[in-house]
């Protein structure tokens, strides 16, 4: 449904979701003590008072705390989707129903949709960009430099999206700040390792109901969301199987007790693949070619090109809808090849995404991140900024206090002694 009205501009798929959304919503709530926090004191400070802001974020019902929390604080806030397939239908619905969020996002749009939704977010003419993946970032720079103006900075989720950074950053065309939401600790070390770990396989789990106990996975990438992955693959009783380029990667992988190969090797061995890299073509066609038949192929990195589906359609003579999210592919060998959810996120695609208690972290640093930009307008450098970790501590006390669990402090006397040089052997 389509409307134009200044008041509830939005593009979702049914308005009449919304009551389902909301129970779902407040369902996820209950998992996100330290967001909820934070929404109160933005209500109370309203540090966004004027402030246009687009959020380019996967649309389910943990983005729906953070949308909430970002107008509780006066934000002009605007959502997207970030990934065609992500999006909660029933959220976005309920955003736009019952919180007046503008929502831009459909599950299942195509490609010119997704890109049309983008153009929305920048018509916006944001001060703040909250971003998942930069696509919102690399538009702003590419198609309307004359916006960048506007800007006091973004704010970036993933993995993939700093990669990007980094390279804008090296090109000379991030002239703004952009604060580095990923490598905060209390995001990656929860959010991509345990959130995409439990994430993927209840994906897989819900789209194909296979048993994976005995399964031979192989784990492509051993960055933080393929050691999630292997570790809870492991913990289902699969055989779990890493590749990796990067040697100290590869030597983790090897030391907690995964088997390491190449992918030439691990190919024709594989049950079921699943894709965490950041980079395109990790499996394609050679690989395709020495697959058993009936291996399944499926990605939880952010883009759609870690697995080579062109090369794959290609080879295919048949590709059959089996289930919702699962399709195979019939070679001209006569063999197949199941791909789930068309080689996006799978943990979007087929189940929810990360679970609530650990994009609560999340999303406290998206939410302090932006406060940050706001109040630092005009002092902080072009380029990325590290989240500070009085903040990143601060939300890992919170999550504790929440989750009844205290810890030790320091005595003086370790206190001076830590913070000194002086005494040795
Ligand atoms: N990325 C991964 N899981 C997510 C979730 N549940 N909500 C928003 N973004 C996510």
């Amino acid at each position: 449904m389509t409307a134009t009205s200044p008041r509830l501009k939005h593009e979702v798929k049914d308005l009449a979701l919304a009551p389902l959304g909301r129970q779902r919503i407040e369902w996820a709530g209950r998992e996100m003590p330290v967001l909820r926090q934070i929404r109160d004191r933005f209500a109370q400070e309203k540090p966004f008072a004027g402030i246009r802001l687009s959020a380019c974020c996967h649309v389910t019902t943990e983005t729906a705390h953070l949308a909430i929390a970002l107008k509780a604080g006066g934000a002009d806030a605007l959502l997207i989707a970030s990934n065609p397939l992500s999006t909660q239908d029933d959220v976005a619905a309920c955003l736009v129903a019952d919180y007046d969020i503008p929502v831009f996002a459909i599950k299942g749009e195509d490609n010119d949709t997704y890109h049309r939704h983008v153009q929305i977010a920048l018509d916006h003419r944001p001060n703040i960009i909250i971003d998942d993946g930069s696509d919102v970032v690399a538009t702003l720079i590419q198609q309307r430099p004359h916006q960048i103006a506007d800007l006091i900075g973004t704010t970036e989720e993933t993995t993939t999206g700093i990669v990007r950074l980094r390279a804008m950053f090296r090109d000379g065309v991030l002239t703004f700040p952009a604060m580095n939401v990923n490598d905060a600790d209390t995001k990656h070390f929860f959010d991509n390792r345990y959130g995409t770990g439990q994430s993927t396989l209840d994906g897989i789990i819900r789209a194909t109901n296979v048993l994976l106990a005995g399964k031979n996975i192989v784990v492509v990438g051993y960055g933080w969301c393929g050691k999630g992955t292997a570790l809870r693959a492991r913990g289902l009783g699969a055989n779990v199987i890493v590749t990796e380029i990067d040697p100290i990667r590869a030597i983790e992988a090897v030391m907690d007790g995964f088997r390491v190969l190449p992918m030439a090797e691990a190919a024709p061995v594989g049950d079921l693949f699943i894709t965490v890299t950041g980079n395109k073509h990790v499996i394609r066609g050679e690989h395709f070619d020495v697959m058993k038949d009936g291996a399944i192929v499926c990605n939880s990195g952010h883009f759609d090109l870690e697995i080579d589906l062109k090369t794959l359609a290609e080879k295919a003579t048949e590709v059959k809808n089996v289930r919702p999210f699962t399709q195979e592919y019939r070679l001209n060998s006569g063999k197949s090849i199941v791909v789930l959810g068309e080689g996006r996120l799978i943990n979007l695609a087929a189940a929810e995404g990360h679970p609530s208690a650990v994009m609560d972290m999340s999303f406290a640093n998206q939410a302090l991140a932006a406060e940050y930009l706001v109040k630092n307008k005009g002092k902080l450098q072009a380029g990325l900024h590290s989240i500070p970790t009085e903040v990143d501590q601060n939300i890992a006390l919170l999550k504790l206090q929440a989750m009844g669990i205290e810890i030790d402090t320091l005595t003086p006397d370790q206190h001076e002694y830590i913070n000194s040089w002086t005494s040795g052997t």
